[in-house]
C-alpha cells in the first residue's frame, strides 16, 4: 500500500519490516526460502503490520520491539494464506501461482507450519509474554473458525449473527490483535488498549465484508486471486445471503444451497448477485463496521497517527483490491 498517503508516517518502519520478513533463518532449506520469497515478494497490502506500527506510535512503544511484532503478524497472516489456499484448492494469490499449485499437499502443509513457527519466533523477539499469549490465542480463534466452517451443514443459509462470528474468527481477530499490539508493547492503559482492539476488530469485520463483496465484483487481475471462489467452495457470504433474503424463490436459490455447485451455476449466481442491490447492501454493512471502528478511536488522544487509522478505515470500504 505504498501509494497510500496515510501510511507515509510509518513508511520507513514498513521498509524495516520488509527487511525482517525477508531475513532467512539459519539452516532454512532453499525450497522453503524460495517459497517464502515468492509469497512475501508477491506483495500484499501489508495492512496488519501498518496497524502495529501506527498503534505503537500512538502508545509510545519501543521501535525495535514494534518492528518484530509487525513482521510477526504479517508472517502469521502469510502462513494462514498458505494453508487457506491449500484447503480451498486455490491456484492464484497476489497475482501469482500458490504453493499448492506447484507442490504436493504435504510440502505445502510443512511450509505453512514452518512459516507459523517463524511468526512465533518473530513475536518472541518483541519480548512481551502478554503479546505472545494474545498471538497464540488469536491463532486458536482463527483455526477454530475454519474448523467450524469446514464441519458446517453444507452450505447453510446462516443468520447474520453467525456470519459475523465467522468473519470475526477468520479476519477480525488478527486485525484486532494487530491494532492492539502497539498498545501492549507501549504499556498503554486498559482503556486505550481496548479502544485500539475494538478499532481493529471492527475494521477487520469491514475488511472481510469487502473481501466477500470483491469475490463477486472484482477484476480478477487487479484482485490477484480468483473471483467466485467462495461460492465455488459452497460458502455463502453476506452478498449471497442478502440476495437470498430478497429473492428466496429465485431459480438459483436452490442450486447454490445444494452442493456440489457446477461452475455454470457459480458463474450465473456471481452475475446475478453482482447486478443486484445485495452488493450495495453489503457495502452498507461494511461502512457501518468501519464507522464503529472510527468511533472507537474517540478514546485515544488526537494525533496524526489517529487520523491515519481513521483514513485507513475509510480506505477499507472503498478499496478494489
Ligand atoms: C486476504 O487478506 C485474506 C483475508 C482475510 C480477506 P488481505 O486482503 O490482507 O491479503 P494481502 O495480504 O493484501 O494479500
Ligand atoms: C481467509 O479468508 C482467511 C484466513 C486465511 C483464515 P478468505 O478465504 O476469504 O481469504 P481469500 O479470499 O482466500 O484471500
Ligand atoms: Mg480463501
Ligand atoms: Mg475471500
Amino acid at each position: 500500500m505504498k501509494h497510500l498517503s496515510f501510511l507515509a508516517l510509518v513508511q520507513d518502519d514498513l521498509e524495516q519490516v520488509e527487511t525482517l520478513l525477508r531475513e532467512r533463518p539459519a539452516g532454512q532449506h532453499e525450497a522453503t526460502s524460495a517459497a517464502v520469497e515468492h509469497l512475501i515478494g508477491g506483495g500484499g497490502k501489508r495492512l496488519r503490520p501498518a496497524l502495529v506500527l501506527l498503534s505503537a506510535r500512538i502508545c509510545g512503544a519501543a521501535r525495535e520491539k514494534t518492528l518484530f511484532a509487525a513482521a510477526a503478524v504479517e508472517m502469521l497472516h502469510t502462513a494462514t494464506l498458505i494453508h487457506d489456499d491449500l484447503i480451498d484448492g486455490s491456484l492464484l494469490r497476489r497475482g501469482m501461482e500458490t504453493l499448492n499449485a506447484r507442490w504436493s499437499p504435504g510440502a505445502t502443509v510443512l511450509t505453512g507450519d514452518y512459516v507459523f513457527a517463524h511468526a512465533a519466533y518473530l513475536v518472541s523477539q518483541a519480548d512481551s509474554i502478554r503479546l505472545m499469549g494474545r498471538f497464540a490465542e488469536t491463532l486458536m480463534v482463527i483455526c477454530n473458525g475454519e474448523i467450524r466452517q469446514m464441519f458446517r451443514e453444507q452450505p447453510a443459509r446462516i443468520a447474520r449473527q453467525e456470519y459475523e462470528q465467522r468473519i470475526y474468527a477468520k479476519t477480525g481477530s488478527l486485525i484486532g490483535l494487530s491494532a492492539e499490539a502497539g498498545a501492549i508493547l507501549g504499556d498503554a492503559s486498559e482503556q486505550e488498549t481496548q479502544a485500539l482492539r475494538t478499532y481493529g476488530e471492527r475494521l477487520g469485520l469491514a475488511f472481510q465484508v469487502v473481501d466477500d463483496v470483491l469475490d463477486f465484483v472484482a477484476d480478477e487481475e487487479r484482485l490477484g486471486k480468483p473471483v467466485g471462489s467462495d461460492l465455488r467452495q459452497g460458502l455463502l457470504t453476506l452478498p449471497m445471503l442478502l440476495f437470498l433474503e430478497m429473492e428466496p424463490n429465485h431459480p438459483l436459490a436452490k442450486r447454490v444451497t445444494a452442493p456440489p455447485i457446477p461452475s455454470s451455476i457459480v458463474t450465473a449466481a456471481v452475475q446475478a448477485v453482482a447486478a443486484s442491490p445485495a452488493i450495495d447492501q453489503a457495502l452498507d454493512v461494511a461502512r457501518d463496521y468501519s464507522e464503529q471502528a472510527v468511533a472507537a478511536l474517540d478514546n485515544l488522544p488526537p494525533s496524526p497517527y489517529r487520523v491515519a487509522l481513521s483514513d485507513l478505515a475509510e480506505f477499507t470500504v472503498r478499496r478494489q483490491f
